[in-house]
C-alpha cells in the first residue's frame, strides 16, 4: 500500500493523551521536588502513601522502587527462601515467578481458569500436593490480578488458610480494581503493585508499592527499602535493597491519583463498548461475580481457525496495534522451565498463550477510534 494512505497507527496506550490533561500540575509538582531538593524521602512520598492508603483502604502503604521488589520484599521480610515453594501462576508477567526464584524459594506454576486467566484453586491444590512430594515446604501464594481483573481471592484465600500459606496479591496490574465491593490492596496479607508508565496508575519511571494491614510487617518493609535499617541509622539488622520510591515520582503519582477515579469510569466505558461490539465474533474478557476489572489490557481470544499473526498483521494494515500478552506462559520459558508445576499440568496457559490478543485500551480512547478498532478486528475475523 501507498505509505500516504496507509491507516495513522493509533496509540496501543495513550500516554500523550492523560500527560496532555494533567498539563501544567504535573510540571508544577515536579517544580516543587526541584525547589525543596529532597530526591529521596521528600515529604510527597509520605504524602503518596498516605493518598494511597486511603484510596485503597488499606492501614499501611509502603512505596518502593518497581513492582517486582514490591514481591520480593514481601518474601523477604516473611523470611520465604531456600526449601519454601511458593505457587504462582504460569500465565502472568515474568516478574511474579521472578520474584519467587529471586528469594532462594521455588516457585511452583499453577494452572488458571479459561474464562478469567486468574489462578484456578483446584490446580492450587494439586500444587500443594507436587510441592510436598518434592520435599518442598508450601509458604505461600501469589494470585495475580491479570489484566487488570481481580482473581477469586475466597477460594484462593481458602485454600491457602488450610494449608497455612499467606497470600501476596500480585495487583501490579490490577490497583484499582475491587473484589465483592473492597479495593485491591485490602484482600489478601500483602499486596504488591507497580506504577510502571504503561499501568493504570503509572508514574513516569519505575515505581511501586505494598499495601498491608499489617503494622508489623509495614514495619519490617520499610526497613527491608532501606538496606535493612534498624532504629540505629547504621546498624542494619537485616538484609534490604536500595528500594525506595524517589520524591519525584511520588510528586507525580499524586496528581495522577486525583483524576485515578475518573480514569477508571472512561476505562469501564471502552470495556463495554468493546464487548457490546465484538461480542458475538471473539471471546471477549468474562468479569466473574464480585470481580470488577481496571482493564489493564483489553484482551480477546480469537475464534478457532482465525490465525493470530495474521490477525495481528491485517489490524496493523488497518493503523492499529495489538500486542501478546504471553506469547509463551512462565513454565515454557527458558529461565522457568525446570521449576516444577502442579500435577496434570497447565493446560489452560498453554491454550491462551496461543489464542490471546491484546487491543488497545486506555482511558482516553474516544468513540471513533474504538470504531475504528473494531471495524478493524470485524473485519480480520470475517474474511
Ligand atoms: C503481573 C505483574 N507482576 C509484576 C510486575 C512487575 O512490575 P515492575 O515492572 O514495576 O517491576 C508486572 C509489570 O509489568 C506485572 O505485570
Amino acid at each position: 500500500m501507498n505509505q500516504h494512505l496507509r491507516a495513522q497507527s493509533i496509540p496501543f496506550i495513550d500516554i500523550g493523551a492523560q500527560r496532555q490533561r494533567l498539563g501544567k500540575t504535573i510540571d508544577e509538582a515536579v517544580s516543587r521536588v526541584l525547589a525543596h531538593c529532597q530526591f529521596i524521602n521528600g515529604p510527597e512520598v509520605t504524602q503518596l502513601e498516605a493518598e494511597l492508603a486511603s484510596f485503597s483502604g488499606a492501614k499501611h502503604v509502603v512505596s518502593c522502587a518497581s513492582g517486582t521488589d514490591a514481591l520480593l520484599m514481601v518474601l523477604m521480610a516473611k523470611g520465604v527462601g531456600p526449601g519454601d515453594a511458593v505457587f504462582c501462576p504460569s500465565f502472568t508477567f515474568c516478574a511474579t515467578g521472578e520474584a519467587v526464584a529471586l528469594a532462594g524459594a521455588t516457585p511452583v506454576f499453577v494452572d488458571v481458569d479459561a474464562a478469567t486467566f486468574n489462578m484456578d484453586a483446584a490446580s492450587l491444590k494439586r500444587g500443594i500436593a507436587t510441592a510436598r512430594k518434592l520435599g518442598l515446604k508450601p509458604r505461600a501464594v501469589i494470585p495475580v490480578d491479570l489484566f487488570g481483573q481481580s482473581a477469586d481471592h475466597d477460594a484462593i484465600g481458602a485454600v491457602a488458610e488450610d494449608e497455612g500459606l499467606f497470600v501476596l496479591d500480585d495487583a501490579a496490574q490490577g490497583f484499582g480494581a475491587s473484589y465483592k465491593g473492597r479495593r485491591l490492596g485490602t484482600v489478601a496479607l500483602a499486596t504488591a503493585t507497580s506504577f510502571f508508565p504503561a499501568k493504570p496508575l503509572g508514574c513516569y519511571g519505575d515505581g511501586g508499592a505494598i499495601f498491608t494491614d499489617d503494622a508489623k510487617l509495614a514495619e519490617t518493609l520499610r526497613s527491608i527499602r532501606v538496606h535493612g535499617q534498624g532504629s540505629d541509622k547504621y546498624d542494619n539488622v537485616r538484609l534490604g535493597l536500595t528500594g525506595r520510591l524517589d520524591t519525584m515520582q511520588a510528586a507525580i503519582l499524586i496528581e495522577k491519583l486525583k483524576i485515578f477515579e475518573d480514569e477508571i469510569a472512561a476505562r469501564d466505558r471502552v470495556a463495554e463498548r468493546y464487548a457490546r461490539a465484538l461480542g458475538n465474533i471473539v471471546t471477549v474478557p468474562r468479569l466473574a461475580p464480585g470481580c470488577s476489572s481496571i482493564w489493564a489490557q483489553y484482551t480477546i481470544r480469537l475464534p478457532k481457525g482465525i490465525d493470530r499473526d495474521g490477525f495481528a498483521a491485517a489490524l496493523k494494515a488497518q493503523g492499529v496495534p495489538t500486542a501478546i500478552y504471553y506469547v509463551k506462559s512462565m513454565h515454557q520459558q527458558t529461565a522457568y522451565r525446570d521449576f516444577p508445576v502442579a500435577d496434570g499440568g497447565l493446560p489452560v496457559c498453554e491454550s491462551l498463550s496461543a489464542d490471546v490478543i491484546s487491543l488497545p485500551m486506555h482511558a482516553y480512547l474516544d468513540e471513533a477510534t474504538q470504531d475504528r478498532v473494531v471495524a478493524a478486528v470485524r473485519g480480520a475475523v470475517s474474511t
